[in-house]
């Protein structure tokens, strides 16, 4: 052995390696076994590990809210009043303490009550209550971009938190099958018939029992309905959507089967051409009374563009495109658009000429705004490239740069990103700094969608005008 390495010798590492020690340390080539055995091993880990994250009954809990917090972040009051008004009203929640005379803490559930009760009773000109125009459905948000780690899920997770904070309503959907976003919510899902995918399903099965009636109709054989189809024709949004820790926060999950879907659904396309895949999530949420239950619909997508995130982008209304600020990032991000233009064109496209031959008015996707959003930035390294970005891509790109921020790693095992950790486990000003760079790439959304509400608010109102 005393030819090999270099160790004590002032070369590099790679220098002096000989085949035949490095042949002693090899094990013999692996076979697919080879794979089961490693996840097998990892399985074990993560077990061990999400035992210690979670609480005892294997579920998340969310931290609580303290008086201080609340009337600093969540309902805008001087926290003297806030204690008098509890004081005057024995009925509403009275918040815990955890020494004698010690600072009051609150469960979310109880914070929301109060901010009812402030928002009835309160002053009428603060904004105790969040906006959303009347009769109007939810908005959904797709938080997409085929690079990974660019931030999608950290962003999804920390507006639907901002959002639940702010009192809406929010369905999460996570469609990536890896699953991080739903891990983050605490969810546990068994296969894919837990997810999406029999949503996607029933879609197709639905419109497969219309062609069959033509079929049967002009004497030709109608297509089969396999048992997964008939299944699915049964299910609805709620028997996939399940509760989180957050009391205001619900979750369709994600785990690697949904990855089937990839092979599924141009399956089904082939099967039957003229069914319009990309409608399937749309159609079924909103069947299902989803955009009436909630406010805000966070979509997160895989790090692909394939069916999946294809239905999560026709679906979305607001798409925001999560990038770094280095070049590799800006130039992949460009390359995105390009993909998406490609892809919607070719199915307007496809659609439109089938209308066309039909003498039907053609289709045309649009959402209501879409936006670039710097993630993880430096402003100490990446001030010159994001300005040149922002320079190139103008108003599409928001102009809140959503900061670096330590506290999103340290957080730990059991909380996810700034909205479930503790204060008090970091300096205030850490704290505040990472804290304020999150409320402003949610109050850079909230700017976005009460606009585009908004506008939804008015043309509603025109509309009723020109009908009456
Ligand atoms: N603002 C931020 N500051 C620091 N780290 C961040 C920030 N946003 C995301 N990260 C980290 O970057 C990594 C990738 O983020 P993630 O949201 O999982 O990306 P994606 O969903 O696009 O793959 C994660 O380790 C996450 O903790
Ligand atoms: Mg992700």
């Amino acid at each position: 052995m005393a030819r090999d390495g270099t160790a004590g010798t002032g070369l590099p590492p790679y220098f002096n390696i000989d085949p035949d020690a490095a042949l002693a340390e090899l094990d013999p080539p692996t076979g697919t076994d080879g794979f089961a055995h490693i996840a097998e091993a990892c399985a074990r880990g993560r077990a061990d590990l999400a035992s210690r994250g979670l609480n005892e009954e294997g579920r998340k809990t969310l931290r609580l809210f303290s008086t201080w917090e609340i009337c600093r972040y969540l309902i805008p009051v001087a926290q003297a009043h806030f204690r008098r008004v509890l004081r005057q009203n024995p009925d509403l929640p009275q918040g815990r303490s955890e020494s004698p005379g010690g600072a009051k803490w609150f469960t979310l559930d109880e914070v929301l009550r109060l901010r009812a009760f402030f928002g009835a009773q309160g002053s009428k000109a603060k904004n105790y209550l969040p906006w959303r125009p009347e009769g109007l459905p939810a908005k959904l948000v797709a938080v997409a971009n085929f690079k990974g780690g660019v931030g999608k899920t950290s962003t999804a997770a920390h507006l639907a938190m901002s959002a639940a904070l702010d009192g809406y309503r929010v369905l999460v959907i996570d469609l990536d099958s890896q699953g991080s976003m739903t891990s983050i919510f605490g969810g546990q899902v068994e296969d894919e018939w837990g997810t999406a995918f029999p949503l996607l399903a029933r879609h197709y099965a639905e419109h497969l029992r219309e062609e069959n009636r033509i079929r049967v109709g002009r004497g030709e054989a109608p297509l089969p309905l396999d048992e997964a189809l008939s299944t699915a024709l049964e299910m609805r949004a709620a028997d996939v959507i399940r509760k989180t820790h957050w009391p205001n926060i619900d979750l369709i999950g994600a785990q690697l089967n949904l990855y089937w879907a990839e092979f599924q659904i141009p399956v089904w396309r082939m099967q039957a051409r003229s069914w319009k895949l990309w409608d399937a999530l749309t159609d079924r949420l909103g069947a299902d009374g989803v955009l009436d239950a909630y406010d805000l619909v966070f979509i997160d997508t895989p790090p692909a563009l394939g069916y999946l995130t294809i239905n999560g982008l026709a679906a979305a209304d607001i798409l925001l495109v999560p990038l770094g600020a280095s070049f590799l990032e800006f130039d992949s991000t460009g390359r995105f658009f390009d993909m998406l233009h490609a892809t919607f064109a070719s199915i307007e496209e496809g659609e439109n000429m089938a209308a066309r031959a039909l003498g039907r008015p053609g289709m045309a996707f649009e959402w209501d705004a879409v936006r670039a959003v710097i993630t993880r930035y430096d402003g100490a390294q990446q001030g010159e490239l994001a300005a040149l970005i922002q320079a190139y891509m103008g108003r599409t790109l928001s102009p809140h740069r959503q900061d670096f921020t330590a506290l999103i790693g340290q957080a730990g095992e059991q909380v996810s990103g700034i909205y479930e950790a503790d204060y008090r486990d970091f300096n205030r000003e850490t704290y505040a700094r990472g804290r304020e760079t999150f409320d402003a790439t949610y109050a850079a959304f909230k700017r976005l969608l009460l606009g585009i509400w908004r506008r939804d608010e008015k043309t509603a109102a025109e509309r009723a005008v020109e009908r009456a």
